[in-house]
């Protein structure tokens, strides 16, 4: 399941992390691969003690924290800190890989801690029509066209997928990533679960608080509560 998030980031959070942005001390994005994807990791990131990368995780963890989609969808139990990456110039590509399953945090208040990345996800900064290339590719059974969102937007996709970013060809393409732990480990499970709170949200819209929404919302809980780990 690969779910687009709108309007991850205000307005006025798109603008201060831009300006964070700016005077970012970007460094080599191979730091952070593991021995397959440095082969084919072409990219800058936010060195994760930075000022700048300290501010703007606590930002995007604020935004994520008030997105109602992202709980439905992500079912999150823990949140690996966001990072930052560009691409741009030379540096402006990231080839097939798989993310790692088991990501070792290094910093905040879960330093030390190893967390399973069931997720991924792609916040973008940049606006699409100010760079040229630079899509997300996430391997499927069909040829999937490359994601771009509009700035603000992200993108939560299985953790279990091949992808790459194709290069950048023009301007700069800035964006955090980040891996989420889900209390739902089975991609399978998770999706009925969202599948049944969306149609509930709907029909609660539509009904008001019914006897059957009730009952319906119960059955959620009770499959949550035979899948969830906590
Ligand atoms: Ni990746």
């Amino acid at each position: 399941m690969i779910t687009h998030l709108p309007q991850v980031l205000t307005a006025d959070e798109l603008a201060r992390a831009r300006q964070l942005l700016a005077r970012a001390p970007w460094a080599d994005g191979r730091a952070t691969a593991g021995p397959q994807a440095a082969t084919v990791k072409h990219n800058q990131q936010l060195p994760s003690h930075s000022d700048q990368a300290q501010a703007l995780r606590a930002l995007v963890l604020g935004a994520l924290d008030r997105h109602a989609l992202f709980f439905s969808a992500a079912l999150p139990r823990r949140v690996l800190p966001p990072a930052f990456n560009r691409y741009a110039g030379a540096a402006n590509h990231y080839g097939n890989h798989v993310d790692q399953a088991v990501r070792h945090i290094a910093t905040g208040p879960l330093a030390g801690q190893r967390l399973r990345a069931d997720l991924s996800c792609t916040l973008f900064f940049s606006d699409p029509a100010s760079y040229d290339g630079g899509g997300l590719v996430i391997d499927g059974g069909w040829q999937p066209p490359p994601i771009k969102l509009a700035a603000g937007d992200a993108i939560l996709y299985p953790g279990t997928s091949v992808h790459r970013v194709a290069p950048v060809t023009r301007g700069e393409r800035l964006a955090s990533f980040f891996w989420v732990e889900s209390l739902v480990r089975h991609t399978e499970q998770r999706r009925i679960l969202f599948d049944m709170d969306t149609a509930l949200q709907q029909l609660r819209q539509r009904d008001g608080e019914s006897a059957e929404a009730v009952a319906l919302t119960g059955t959620y809980h009770n499959l949550l509560r035979l899948w969830a780990e906590t």
